[in-house]
């Protein structure tokens, strides 16, 4: 049981993440929430960070903060995104067994499952074969937050769990098209297209692709009720288990829009790999389903969308 008035820091409190779990947290009554920007702390700081700890005490800690990015900037900057996720880990899971902090969450990514995972994904398939080689640097630096959130439980007795949310989309998503993921992609380019009146939308690949998607929302209620409810040494997956091709998120998100135009395939385009699907039977189990579906959900990104300001989209 938290205290309503327990100190909770999220790191990464302004990110897709970490402000969907403030919000999450002051939706049911949390009222002692604490983050610092990455200008406020740099978490790569390991004197910076200690003395942070020190000061604040928090009682409970999730870490959303992390150096993020597409294939691109995987591909181009593995270094980085090995080192400066594995020592943003070490520094908070560290000076949080030193602070005696009472319970941490660690967020994982679903790059983190050997690229031949069973379809649907089970926990137990961590750790059993290769992964993707786009984003590897970023994957085991994530597999190694978890094993560590683990491997201090084990030790010590830390209660440190951590989690494995699958595709996310909602408020604060990026509509930068050259960085995007695939769900805010089409809700800019299918408004774009509406906005000009154009005849017909391009997209990448075949449509035929197979995905999962969460509302960010929902993932970070999920988050909430793990931290609540689930101090087990295995990570959770967190999705909805359903999914949905490329071409039927499409049409959905086509209709959301309101674009009446066609859609044309470029199936010169790569489609990425076939089907990725989380297994959420243990997330089940311990009492958590979500609750918006999914053309719920774009209707909500959408008009979060059209809300803001162009320029600061565009960015
Ligand atoms: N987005 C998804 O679909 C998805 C799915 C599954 C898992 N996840 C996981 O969720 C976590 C957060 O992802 P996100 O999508 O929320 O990313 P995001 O929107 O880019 O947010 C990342 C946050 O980390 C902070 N940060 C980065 N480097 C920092 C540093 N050196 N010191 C202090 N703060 C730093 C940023 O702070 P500032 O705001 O101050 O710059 C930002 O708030 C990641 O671990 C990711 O793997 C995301």
């Amino acid at each position: 049981m938290i205290e309503k008035n327990a100190k909770i820091y999220v790191a990464g409190h302004r990110g897709l993440v970490g402000s969907a779990i403030v919000r999450s947290l002051k939706e049911k009554g949390y009222t002692n929430i604490i983050g610092r920007t990455h200008h406020e702390l740099d978490l790569t700081n390991q004197a910076e960070v200690f003395r942070f700890f020190e000061e604040e005490k928090p009682e409970y800690v999730v870490l959303a903060a992390a150096h993020v990015g597409g294939i691109n900037a995987n591909q181009t900057y593995p270094a980085d995104f090995i080192y400066i996720n594995s020592i943003i880990q070490c520094n908070v899971i560290k000076a949080a067994h030193d602070q005696h902090v009472k319970k941490l969450l660690f967020l994982g990514s679903s790059c983190i499952y050997p690229k031949m995972a069973p379809q649907p994904i089970p926990e137990d398939a961590l750790l059993t074969g290769p992964l993707e080689t786009t984003n590897e640097a970023y994957a085991i630096a994530k597999i190694s937050g978890m094993e560590m959130c683990k491997f201090f439980k084990r030790q010590y007795g830390d209660d440190f769990i951590s989690c494995m949310p699958t595709n996310l989309y909602g408020p604060n998503d990026n509509f930068n098209l050259e960085t995007s993921h695939v769900m805010p992609a089409m809700i800019r380019k299918f408004d774009d297209a509406k906005k000009a009146n154009a005849p017909f939308v391009e997209l990448w690949g075949t449509g035929s692709p197979l995905r999962e998607f969460l509302y960010v929302d929902d993932m970070a209620d999920a988050c909430v009720y793990l931290l609540e409810n689930y101090s087990g040494e295995q990570h959770v997956n967190i999705g909805t288990g359903k999914e949905i091709t490329i071409k039927g998120l499409a049409e959905l998100v086509k209709k959301v829009v309101g674009f009446e135009g066609e859609i044309k395939w470029n199936s010169d385009m790569p489609d990425g790999t076939p089907r990725k699907l989380c297994d959420v039977s243990k997330l089940h189990s311990i009492g958590w389903k979500e609750k918006v579906d999914l053309e719920e959900g774009i209707r909500r990104e959408y008009e979060w969308y059209l809300a803001q300001d162009e320029k600061d989209l565009k960015k």
